[in-house]
């Protein structure tokens, strides 16, 4: 039972968090969306936090584990760009929250309800609705933590004090991505998806299909991944305070699925980009952003 290990709240904490930003930020009232980017500003600053007290005084950035392939060395300077993006990405979420808060209080004196957002449980035709908005979000803050925090686990030497809290706290919330994932594949079997905007040209839209199999997969396939490394590695996954065990022998075919964990999540960062790259050039259509708004 690894309840005990800090590992296993940390990572509590952290789907709290995600389940609470998420929410505040598809909320109706608009104050309380400005409280929910404000979170998301805050959590851009954890990351950053823990990168700059805690990571960079840590020896870890100068002597990490000993490298598996010649990519890793790469990793010192990884973190230092993730911290960096998440500390602009928190100033900028503040500056969002800024705007926000104004055209609330302009809204306040010309209509009541002009800034309400009236959302339906289950997707509408053309837009997503709050199980699908909360799922997404909650998906994408676990991924975005998970990330540096694997990078970071991953350069801790055997018998550090802390090691396995890293790896607990990594695995119970990798593995909480898979289940979410597998629950929004489901969702959206139930609930059709919005149908995508108008002002796609065929080809575009190609490629959104695209990249969402893709993305999904990813989803999927990090998890997966994961285990098949943890297992023939003869560690076991834990999930909180359970631990399954390592279903097979030890083998060194563990590293095959280390490298293709470690690329599939180094790609999927440029995908998260690339989505986000789409949803900015398509915001100011009308009919896209409804369907995200
Ligand atoms: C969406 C979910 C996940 C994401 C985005 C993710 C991401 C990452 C990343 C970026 C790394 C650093 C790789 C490197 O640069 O060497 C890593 C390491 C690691 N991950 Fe995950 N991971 C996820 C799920 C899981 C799961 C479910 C498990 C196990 C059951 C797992 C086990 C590990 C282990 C053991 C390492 C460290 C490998 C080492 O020590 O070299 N991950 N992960």
């Amino acid at each position: 039972m690894y309840i005990e290990n800090s590992g296993s709240w940390i990572a509590l904490a952290i789907i709290l968090t995600s389940i609470l930003t998420a929410w505040a930020l598809n909320y109706s009232a608009p104050k309380v969306r400005v409280f929910g980017t404000l979170l998301a500003a805050l959590g851009c600053f954890a990351v950053a936090a823990w990168f700059f007290f805690f990571v960079t005084s840590s020896g870890m950035l100068e002597n990490p584990k000993p490298n598996q392939t010649p990519l890793d060395s790469a990793k010192p300077s990884l973190l230092w760009a993730q911290a960096l993006i998440s500390l602009a990405s928190g100033l900028f979420l503040l500056f969002i929250a800024r705007g926000q808060s104004k055209s609330k209080s302009k809204s306040k004196s010309k209509s009541k309800s002009n800034n309400i957002l009236v959302l339906s449980s289950v997707n509408e035709q053309d837009r997503y609705g709050r199980v699908s908005r909360l799922l997404h979000w909650v998906i994408a803050i676990l991924v975005l933590s998970l990330i540096p925090m694997g990078i970071f686990a991953s350069m801790i030497p055997e018998g550090t004090e802390y090691r396995l809290a890293y790896y607990v706290a990594h695995k119970s919330l990798g593995v909480s991505v898979f289940f979410l994932v597998l629950f929004r594949l489901a969702w959206n079997s139930f609930s059709k998806r919005p149908t995508l905007s108008d002002s796609l040209t065929a080809k575009e839209r190609k490629l959104a299909h695209g990249a969402h199999i893709t993305l999904y997969f990813m989803m999927l396939a990090i998890p997966v991944t994961g285990y098949m490394m943890t297992s023939y590695h003869g560690y076991g996954t834990f999930f909180f305070m359970w631990e399954l065990p390592p279903l097979w022998g030890e083998s060194d075919i563990y590293l095959v699925w280390g490298a293709i964990h470690k690329y599939l999540s180094w790609m999927s960062v440029s995908m998260v980009f690339g989505d986000v790259w789409f949803n900015a050039k398509y915001a100011n259509t009308t009919a896209h952003s409804e369907r995200v708004k």
